[in-house]
């Protein structure tokens, strides 16, 4: 709704700019004013794709779980979040959209196995409650995926949005909690 209203917006600007451009032209060619306009014109996608665009997100060290293996596999989970705003900020087109999107659903379904696995191995006690936030998640992602299919544009924003502040709030929070727990069965 935001976004169709700053669309909105857009599109009534281009408007008002074109049709003093042709005024502009009508009263003589010769003044600056109108090319003026014409250069303002020109920018304006680009503007408004900056001031759109989704703040990219990067790793820190508070993210770090001190385990190296997962470190990675975050890294990697928040360099195809950032890969698919991209994808979608820019209007890279829907196959490019659609690879993105899959890439990262993919990858989050590895990861989980990888962290499952290690938390079930190692007899970690909180297993099936973090167990549990992963599968809520994929079933959430699957209803995302779903929603897609119906309305692209509002889908894929919402899955931008949901996605980047899941993964953030899981690796930061719930996946922290294992750390002490696993490091001192001497995973690393
Ligand atoms: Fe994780
Ligand atoms: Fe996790």
């Amino acid at each position: 709704m935001k976004r169709n209203l700053g669309m909105f917006g857009v599109a009534l600007l281009i408007l008002s700019l074109i049709v003093a451009v042709i005024l502009g032209f009508m009263a003589g060619p010769t003044s600056p004013l109108p090319w003026l306009l014409v250069a303002i014109l020109v920018a304006i996608p680009f503007i408004y794709r900056k001031l759109a665009a989704k703040p990219y997100i990067e790793w820190k060290d508070e993210y770090s779980v001190g385990i190296d293996s997962i470190d990675q596999q975050h890294r990697k989970l928040i360099n195809l979040i950032n890969q698919l705003s991209t994808a979608v900020d820019y209007s890279t087109g829907e196959e490019f959209e659609r690879e993105a999107l899959a890439e990262l659903v993919e990858y989050t379904k590895t990861h989980f196995v990888y962290e499952e696995g290690l938390m079930e191995d190692n007899g970690y006690p909180d297993f099936e409650a973090h167990r549990a936030q992963h599968r809520a998640m994929i079933a959430e992602v699957g209803i995302v995926l779903t929603e897609y299919e119906k309305d692209h544009d509002k889908a894929m924003s919402h899955a931008v949005d949901y996605l980047k502040e899941w993964l953030i709030n899981h690796i930061n929070g719930t996946d922290k909690q294992y750390s002490s727990f696993l490091i001192g069965k001497g995973v690393h």
